[in-house]
């Protein structure tokens, strides 16, 4: 990484979907494109910081200068977020399915002759993001998570950031208008207490993941000597 504001910082970004295995050749998954959680890793790495990406399956290629970890399910996920502690902060842009199928087959299921439905049990997956905000030892300086929300998005972004235990949060305007699912636009603000809320205009993903990389150096300060 170039020289820079976070030289010397360790930070950790996860980024896209999660799939959920059903059978070795089925999965469920979301529609997050992880153009933002990228971002973030690629302006992070910019400002000099050594930079750990945790992402799910996506189209989009590796940022320079970032160490990429590709995993498939929200289990590995949190797996590999473990691996890559200790860190200075840590970034939690990654959509991670809230269930995954209890009881994945080891073989390709089969329709069942005369069955009109079936029927899949689902498990809840572990909180990546609480989990990692609730570490009482290693737990990263500055916890950041997103919110995605379509209404009252500040109200709710500050509860979730209670209830998650992050430091801070990334409320993400994801109505139909702001048009942010897949595009390049992203309406945020940024709660960084219950009192302190920044408010940014409609910005790029890139210059959303910019202003989030400084707003981070500023508050780490340089390990540098
Ligand atoms: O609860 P919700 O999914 O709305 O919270 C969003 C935030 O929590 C994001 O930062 C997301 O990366 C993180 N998250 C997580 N693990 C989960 C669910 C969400 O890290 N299982």
């Amino acid at each position: 990484a170039p020289a820079g504001p976070l030289t010397g910082r360790r930070v950790l970004v996860t980024s896209g979907p999660t799939h959920e295995p059903i059978d070795p050749v089925r999965y469920i998954a979301n529609r997050s494109s992880g153009k933002q959680g990228h971002a973030i890793a690629d302006a992070l790495a910019r400002l000099g910081a050594e930079v750990t990406l945790v992402t799910g399956p996506v189209a989009l290629p590796d940022p320079p200068g970032v160490r990429v970890v590709a995993v498939e399910s929200a289990r590995d996920m949190l797996e590999a977020c473990r691996a890559a502690l200790p860190v200075d902060a840590a970034v939690f842009a990654a959509a991670v399915a809230d269930w995954r199928v209890a009881a994945s087959a080891d073989q390709k299921l089969k329709k069942q002759p005369g069955a009109e439905t079936m029927t899949l049990d689902l498990a809840q997956n572990p909180d990546i993001l609480a989990t990692i905000s609730g570490l009482t030892e290693g737990r990263p300086a500055l916890v950041v998570g997103f919110a995605a929300e379509t209404e009252r998005v500040v109200e709710h972004a500050r509860d979730k950031r209670a209830r998650k235990g992050c430091d801070w949060i990334v409320a993400n305007d994801v109505s139909a208008a702001a048009g942010t699912f897949g595009g390049d636009a992203n309406t945020v603000h940024l709660i960084a207490g219950s009192e302190d809320v920044d408010s940014w205009p409609p910005l790029s993903k890139a210059e959303v993941a910019e202003r989030l990389a400084h707003r981070i150096a500023a508050t780490l300060g340089s390990a540098a000597s």
